[in-house]
Order: C-alpha cells, then sequence, then structure tokens
C-alpha cells in the first residue's frame, strides 16, 4: 500500500454556499485552526456550490465572506496551504479519471444526494459531487481528513475509490482516514435538534452564524427547544435538545458533555451558559473578519498563493494517476 512519506498530510475543504455556523465551526474549522502544519492544506471548495442553484454574484460574494471567516477564525497562510479549490486545475482532472472508476451504485447510495436531489433540478453535477470531493482528497496524498460527522460516507467513498484504483492500476493513492472531533461533530438545528445545523437549510433561528451578533445568539440559544423533564443530563436519544446544548459546551470548552451537565441544574442556566461560550469564541473572530472584508482583493490573492503551493502538489499526484491509466499527455 502506498504510504505518506511525512508523519501526516491533512486536508479538508467546506463550501461557500452561505454564512459559516456553529456546526461547521465545531465540527470542523476549530480541529483546521489547530492543526495547522506545513503538511496541511485547506480549502474553500467553489467547484462543489456550483451543485446546487446559485447566483454568480452570491457565489463571489459568499467565496470571499467564506474564506475572510475563515482567515478570521485562525487559518494562518503562512503555517499551512490555504487556497481556493477553482484555481488548482487538477481538482476536476483527477475528478474525471475517478468518474471512470467509481460506481452508479455506490454514488446512489449516498445519503447526502438523496437529501439534496430535489433542489438540484436533477442536475448530474449533485450526483459526481463525492467523486469530485475524492479528488480534492486524493490529489494530496492526504492521511487525515478533519471533518464533521455528515462526511463520514464521503470519506469512506474516498477509501473506496483510492482502494480499487490502487487495485486496478497499481499503488497511486494514498487511503485517507476520516478525523472526528470528540464532541461537536454533529452540531443539530436548535429548533429543530433531531435535524443537523445546516448552510442550505433555512432555519434562523436554528442556526448560530459566525457572525450573528452577541444579542441574536443569546436570543437564539434562549429560544432553543429542550423538553419538560427539567433535569440536565445527556442522553441523545431522550433528550436531544439539552444534549445538544451540552455537546456545543464540551466542544467549545473542549471538555465532554457529562462532565458539563454536572455543572448546571437548571436548563435557564445551561442555556445562559452556552450563549456566553459562544460570544467568547466568536467576538473576536467577528472583528478580525470585519478587517479582512475591508481588503476583499487581499483575501483572493492570499487563497491564489495558496494555490500556486497547492498546485504542485496536486499536478505530481494527476501525473501519476493519469500515467497509471495510460494517459500519455
Ligand atoms: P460543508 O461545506 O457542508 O461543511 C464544512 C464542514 O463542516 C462540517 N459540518 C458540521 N459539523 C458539525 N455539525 C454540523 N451541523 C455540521 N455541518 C457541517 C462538515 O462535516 C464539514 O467538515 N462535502 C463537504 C466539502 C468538501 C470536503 C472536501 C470536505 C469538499 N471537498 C474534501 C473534506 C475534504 C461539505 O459539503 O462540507
Amino acid at each position: 500500500m502506498l504510504t505518506y512519506d511525512g508523519d501526516m498530510r491533512v486536508l479538508s475543504g467546506i463550501q461557500p454556499s452561505g454564512t459559516i455556523h456553529l456546526g461547521n465551526y465545531l465540527g470542523a474549522i476549530r480541529t483546521w485552526v489547530r492543526e495547522q502544519h506545513e503538511d496541511a492544506f485547506y480549502c474553500v471548495v467553489d467547484l462543489h456550490s456550483l451543485t446546487l442553484p446559485i447566483e454568480p454574484a452570491a457565489l463571489r460574494q459568499n467565496t470571499v465572506e467564506c474564506a475572510a471567516s475563515l482567515l478570521a477564525a485562525g487559518i494562518d497562510p503562512d503555517k499551512c496551504t490555504f487556497f481556493l479549490q477553482s484555481e488548482v486545475q487538477y481538482h476536476p482532472r483527477l475528478s474525471w479519471l475517478l468518474e471512470c472508476v467509481a460506481t452508479m451504485g455506490e454514488l446512489n447510495r449516498m445519503t447526502q444526494y438523496k437529501e439534496k436531489a430535489e433542489k438540484s433540478l436533477g442536475k448530474v453535477g449533485l450526483f459526481t459531487y463525492p467523486v469530485l470531493q475524492a479528488a480534492d482528497i486524493l490529489l494530496y496524498d492526504t492521511t487525515h481528513v478533519p471533518v464533521g460527522d455528515d462526511q463520514r460516507q464521503h470519506i469512506e467513498l474516498a477509501r473506496n475509490i483510492a482502494e480499487r484504483f490502487n487495485f486496478n492500476y497499481g499503488d497511486t493513492f494514498v487511503v485517507p482516514e476520516g478525523t472526528f472531533p470528540a464532541a461537536g461533530a454533529r452540531v443539530m438545528d436548535l429548533q429543530q435538534p433531531e435535524r443537523k445545523m445546516s448552510k442550505s437549510v433555512s432555519s434562523p433561528l436554528g442556526t448560530v452564524s459566525l457572525l450573528d451578533s452577541p444579542e441574536d445568539v443569546i436570543k437564539k440559544v434562549k429560544k432553543a427547544v429542550t423538553d419538560t423533564d427539567a433535569e440536565v443530563r445527556y442522553d441523545r436519544k431522550a433528550k436531544p435538545g439539552v444534549s445538544n446544548l451540552l455537546d456545543i459546551l464540551a466542544g467549545l470548552h473542549e471538555s465532554t458533555p457529562s462532565a458539563e451537565a454536572e455543572k448546571y441544574s437548571r436548563y435557564g442556566d445551561l442555556k445562559a451558559a452556552t450563549g456566553d461560550a459562544i460570544n467568547d469564541v466568536f467576538g473576536p473572530i467577528q472583528q478580525r473578519y470585519a478587517t479582512y472584508m475591508a481588503d476583499p482583493a487581499e483575501v483572493l490573492r492570499i487563497m491564489s498563493r495558496g494555490a500556486e503551493r497547492a498546485s504542485t502538489i496536486a499536478e505530481a499526484t494527476y501525473r501519476r494517476a493519469a500515467t497509471a491509466v495510460g494517459l500519455v499527455g
């Protein structure tokens, strides 16, 4: 089996399809910021955002805002490689090679496709979306992919495609694995705690955005759906709303939901602490965000510089794969 010759190669991405929310932060971005080193690659996956209807102007704006949010959250382009997916031409090129390895059957089993299919108006891109994601990952000889829980199936697919490609054409790709945070891997909607917090579903009261004012954060958390038995206890099944708040607190404090549960006996106190903990983390990010947004051209330049470095590595892997399948160009 092919292995990466360094210690650990990390890649992950986020779609610029709406404002970053607490789920994105706890499930992924917080880990990215912690794990920054010269072998870490983080990208804004704008090509993926084309799979659902989006106005060109909105995509442009979202791309800058998403990148500025990541920089404000602490992604440091001097420590890691931070880039825009569409600026590295090898992503769609490798995706095509992988589409000729992936099967209809395995893509049909992707639950995210099933959930979003209606909105995509039957576009093929949504169906092949996970193959492009596999290309993002495999291009960098990635060993670890830090993501939230909803990406498990996509990572499994990337592994399967890599293994099949290696079997058919000889060792070409490193087989990656997903890494998931202990707390905050699946942040649920505050109003419907049986559904995950999501950029693509409109639930203004249920979604805490990175850019929400402190007052709005407090209000949303205060209104979060709980239950009537008034006991602060971590039990995802029986008490999804309360458990979600405990999970959020544990994520923000890097502790565990049960340890958080012991600190509170009343829902009101738990909610107040959760709102404050979110504001403590988001407040400084919002200040830095305003600075980045004052110069959007610089934000784009930062990603272009990252794309140059990413391209060098991506090209080598792409060439290896292209040669393996018999392309001579
Ligand atoms: P996206 O843009 O939907 O989400 C970005 C990251 O946020 C995580 N996330 C959550 N974590 C916890 N709770 C939630 N409610 C929640 N919602 C989202 C996601 O798991 C993800 O880590 N397909 C990917 C983007 C992608 C990608 C990649 C990821 C494209 N290529 C290569 C990793 C590697 C997506 O749509 O994420």
